[in-house]
Formats: structure tokens, C-alpha cells, sequence
């Protein structure tokens, strides 16, 4: 999707601000790990680990190297290319609203420029709780480590603000220190390779484009559905909820992608253009039927995979009476020439029967039916699924004869998938995403504009929220297909949700 594979970036020093917490453990190591020992990352390469826990570096590697064991996609380190790896990583234990402390800091990458004889990078990876981002934001402006605006840039994490305002406040702290083109805001969705694909699939093909309208296309569905609770993270998740947590970053990011128009090029600006367009066009929900157009839910106790699970309000560290969504379900209308009155149905969902993220696209029925009646009992009309996890796969069904003497259609599918057609396993979204930090690419990113467009198109939902507690809450029992108000919200404009295959849990 951009330039990141052409080139191994230049030297760099990689400052991660929340190096005990456990994004650096679960993702940021291992795949930075996984770039090292596939030969990603220039020798003059180090990573500067900051947190307020004291430790050696010597034991923070030790902590890092048992991440690496247990979650990167190359399984467990290598001896030899770990201790190589690991020559690079450095911790200091600091305060992060100490100017003094990132004073020592700049000392340091100083000194690691000196070594290697040459400028470098510099990125700071805000691996914190957001509460914390103005005060680093603005240390790092102090203590001078933002001077160099070509060498300089700062990546940071979601949740990016918790609505339009604080979102808003959190673009201008950023814009004080550094300029847009040095913000990288991370949305590990657009990282997968799969939702990448999307836009090959649309714009690499000459069949699919001309007919990918409201004259062909019936409605679209975005699917993501996880089996995992709300797990450890009850602490962030009882302040976000389903709509704050997925629809606002992941499933737009996925619908602007699924409807935005053709793009010139693949520059970073171009792409964020033609994706704010989408969401502009967006119609807005009205503030006095938002029930119309939204759902929520939150699950009860149940089963996934056979086995028992509490209910969302008896998980660790949540309120015994949370109004907290763990599920929701939005209708939405792009209001252009292209989509007018094709509904884009969105779901998302915390013990639901599978995991599964994907994308359905429902073609109209053909305009004249010329088989008997007897002959199309089965009869379907397109759909094209682009399944993005966790078997990523594109289905295109269509009708075909059924073997016999009759004329009786049936409905095929074709398909193809990743895993079968390469013997490569796809990079993991933030191997993909670090390297285009380093490279300087941000087609895959987003923009401030992007990212407020997204709050005020559901702030009218949030508000409406917030307004009027959930009625009946817990409303689905974890291992289901959400609250029935979900399947209603569809039913009504006659139509039913495309439900994805079990198997994979
Ligand atoms: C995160 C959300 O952004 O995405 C989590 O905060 C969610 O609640 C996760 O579980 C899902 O990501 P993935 O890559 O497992 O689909």
C-alpha cells in the first residue's frame, strides 16, 4: 500500500514512552523483533524503553524476550538473534513529567548517534493512557527533543480522545509541539493486511469498480466480533464501550475504505482525502431517532466454545450495575452520488459466537428473472465477503445450475484464501505499521481531520447515550449474535444479518 517495502529505513532511535506496559510486551517487541530477525531494521537501529518502574535494562529485556516467546507470529526468539536484538534495547527509569529526565534522554540518543556516526530518526511511541499524552507532548517540546522536524516524529496510540472535544483539545496539544506530517495516529486495523487489501481488490480489479454503487449494491455489512470479555482492561474499557473502542477508529476506518471514491495515487494525503470525503458524506444521525439508527448491548453470562463465562458486570473491576456497551450496532447512510440510500450496516461485539471481522457485500437481485419459479427456491443474489480475520479470504457467491435434468439454480461460492494461495503468513499489523513509522510513510494513519470527523459522526449516539441509561442491560447472553434490538434494527428495512461461519473461535 505505500513505499515502506522498497527501502530499509535509515538509522533511528525508537523512544517508547510506556515501555513496562503491555503493548510494548504484547505487540510493539515482538514485532519489532520479528522486523530485526527478518533483516527489516538497519544495524543502526536501538530502542530507548522509558517508564516510571525502576528496573535494569538487563531485566526489562529479560521481561520483553518472554513476550516474544509467547506472542510473536515467528514463536519463540532465537538465541542468537534475540542477544543480537537486544544489544540495541535500553531502559531508563524516569518520570515523564520531569523535563530533566528527558533532558538525560536527548543525552542519550546523542551519544547513540555518536556511536554510530551518523544522525538518526528520532520517534517517540506513546505507548501511555492518554491522560498522561499532553504532559510528554509537552516535556518533549521543552527539553528540545522536537526541534529537528525532519528527523522527528511521534506516534500515538488510541483511544485518541474520548469524543469531538477532548479529541479536538488532544490535536491542538499536538500541534503546539509538532507538525501534522510528524504525527503518526495508529489504528492497528489499517495495519492488517486484509483491510490493506481492500482497496487492491476494488481498485487493482476491472470488475469489481464499475459496479461497486447504489445501482448494484444492495447494503453493506461490517462485522467485528471477538469471543474474549472485556478480559483485564475493565479500567479503560467501563470509561469506552464498543462505539468509543471499535465503531469511531476500526469500522469506519474499514467503511471508508470499503466506500471511498478511486484514488489518484497511493500518497498519504491523497488516500486521507478521499477517506474524509466518505466520512463527510455520512449522513448524520438525527438527534431525536437515534434509537432508529443505533444499538447497544452488554453481555450477560453464557458460553463460548462450550465453556461457561460471567457476565460483562461480573468481570474484575467492573461496575455491578455498568451501563457500559459492550456491543453496538449502527445504520448509516453516505450521502453521495455513489451510495445515496444503500444502508452500511456496523456490528461489533464482546462475546459473540466467533471472531470474525468482515466485510459483506450484497448485491441487488438481477432486474428480470426469466427462470420458473420452481427453479429458483434456492436463488441468492450476490454477495462478495472480504474477510479480514481470522482467515483472511474473499467469497463471491453466485448462482449456478444444479446437476439434473431440471432447470434449478443453486447458489456456489468462490473462494480464495490467503493462507492457501501463499505459503506466507501475512505480517502482523504492527510489523507493518512500525516499519512505516520508521520509513515516514503515513498513508496508513490518520489524520487529525480524519479522526474528528469520525467523533462528530457518532457524537449524536454518545449523547444519546448518555442520556437515557440502557433499559434491560444485560441484554445478550455472551456466546450469541448480540441483543435482539440488533437483529431488529436490520429485520426492519427487511433484510437479516449475514452471520460468519463458526469454526474459528
Ligand atoms: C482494540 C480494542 O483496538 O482492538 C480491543 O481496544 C479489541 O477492545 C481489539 O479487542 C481487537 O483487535 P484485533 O486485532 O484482535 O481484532
Amino acid at each position: 500500500m505505500s513505499s515502506r517495502h522498497a527501502a530499509r529505513p535509515g538509522p533511528a532511535v525508537l523512544v517508547i514512552f510506556g515501555a513496562g506496559g503491555d503493548l510494548t510486551w504484547r505487540k510493539l517487541i515482538p514485532a519489532l523483533y520479528s522486523l530485526h530477525a527478518a533483516g527489516r531494521l538497519t544495524p543502526a537501529f536501538a530502542v530507548f524503553g522509558v517508564d516510571k518502574k525502576e528496573m535494569s535494562t538487563e531485566e526489562w529485556c529479560q521481561h520483553l524476550r518472554e513476550g516474544v516467546d509467547q506472542f510473536s507470529a515467528r514463536g519463540k526468539a532465537d538465541p542468537a538473534a534475540w542477544d543480537r536484538f537486544a544489544g540495541g534495547l535500553q531502559y531508563m527509569a524516569a518520570d515523564f513529567a520531569s523535563t530533566d529526565a528527558l533532558r538525560v534522554l536527548a543525552g542519550r540518543i546523542d551519544e547513540q548517534e555518536k556511536t554510530w556516526g551518523k544522525p538518526a530518526n528520532h520517534i517517540f511511541y506513546l505507548a501511555i493512557p492518554p491522560g498522561l499524552i499532553e504532559t510528554i507532548v509537552c516535556q518533549l517540546g521543552e527539553a528540545g527533543l522536537a526541534i529537528d522536524h525532519h528527523a522527528t516524529r511521534v506516534v500515538v496510540e488510541k483511544p485518541f480522545g474520548h469524543d469531538l472535544a477532548s479529541a479536538g483539545e488532544l490535536n491542538t496539544t499536538l500541534a503546539t509541539v509538532f507538525e501534522e506530517d510528524q504525527i503518526f495516529r495508529i489504528d492497528h486495523y489499517l495495519g492488517k493486511e486484509t483491510v490493506q487489501n481492500i482497496l487492491v481488490f476494488r481498485f487493482a480489479n476491472a470488475l469489481f469498480e464499475p459496479i461497486w454503487d447504489r445501482s448494484y449494491i444492495d447494503h453493506v455489512q461490517i462485522t467485528v466480533a471477538e469471543t474474549v470479555g472485556v478480559e483485564h482492561r475493565a479500567g479503560y474499557y467501563e470509561h469506552a464501550g464498543a462505539l468509543r473502542d471499535m465503531i469511531q477508529n476500526h469500522l469506519l476506518q474499514i467503511l471508508c475504505l470499503v466506500a471511498m471514491e478511486p484514488p489518484v495515487s497511493l500518497a498519504a494525503d491523497e488516500i486521507h482525502n478521499k477517506k474524509v470525503d466518505v466520512l463527510h458524506a455520512v449522513r448524520p444521525i438525527p438527534e431525536d431517532c437515534v434509537f432508529d439508527f443505533a444499538v447497544r448491548g452488554q453481555y450477560g453470562a453464557g458460553f463460548i466454545g462450550g465453556d461457561r463465562v460471567p457476565s460483562y458486570r461480573s468481570e474484575p473491576g467492573v461496575a455491578p450495575d455498568s451501563a457500559i456497551e459492550t456491543f453496538a450496532a449502527l445504520k448509516l447512510y453516505v450521502d453521495n452520488w455513489r451510495w445515496q440510500d444503500v444502508p452500511f450496516y456496523l456490528r461489533t461485539g464482546k462475546r459473540l459466537p466467533t471472531r470474525a471481522s468482515e466485510v459483506a457485500i450484497q448485491f441487488r437481485p438481477v432486474p428480470h428473472q426469466a427462470f420458473p419459479d420452481a427453479a429458483v427456491v434456492d436463488w441468492q443474489a450476490n454477495r462478495v465477503v472480504i474477510r479480514v480475520q481470522p482467515e483472511e479470504s474473499i467469497q463471491i457467491r453466485f448462482q449456478v445450475q444444479q446437476p439434473g435434468l431440471e432447470v434449478r439454480l443453486s447458489p456456489a461460492d468462490l473462494q480464495f484464501c490467503y493462507r492457501e494461495a501463499f505459503s506466507a503468513v501475512p505480517p502482523d499489523a504492527y510489523e507493518t505499521l512500525l516499519l512505516d513509522v520508521l520509513a515516514g510513510d503515513r498513508t496508513l494513519f490518520m489524520r487529525a481531520d480524519q479522526v474528528q470527523a469520525a467523533w462528530s459522526l457518532i457524537a449524536p449516539v454518545l449523547d444519546a447515550w448518555d442520556a437515557v441509561p440502557p433499559a434491560g442491560f444485560p441484554n445478550y447472553p455472551a456466546g450469541t449474535w448480540g441483543p435482539e434490538a440488533a437483529t431488529a434494527l436490520i429485520a426492519r428495512d427487511g433484510r437479516n444479518w449475514y452471520s460468519p461461519p463458526l469454526a474459528s473461535t
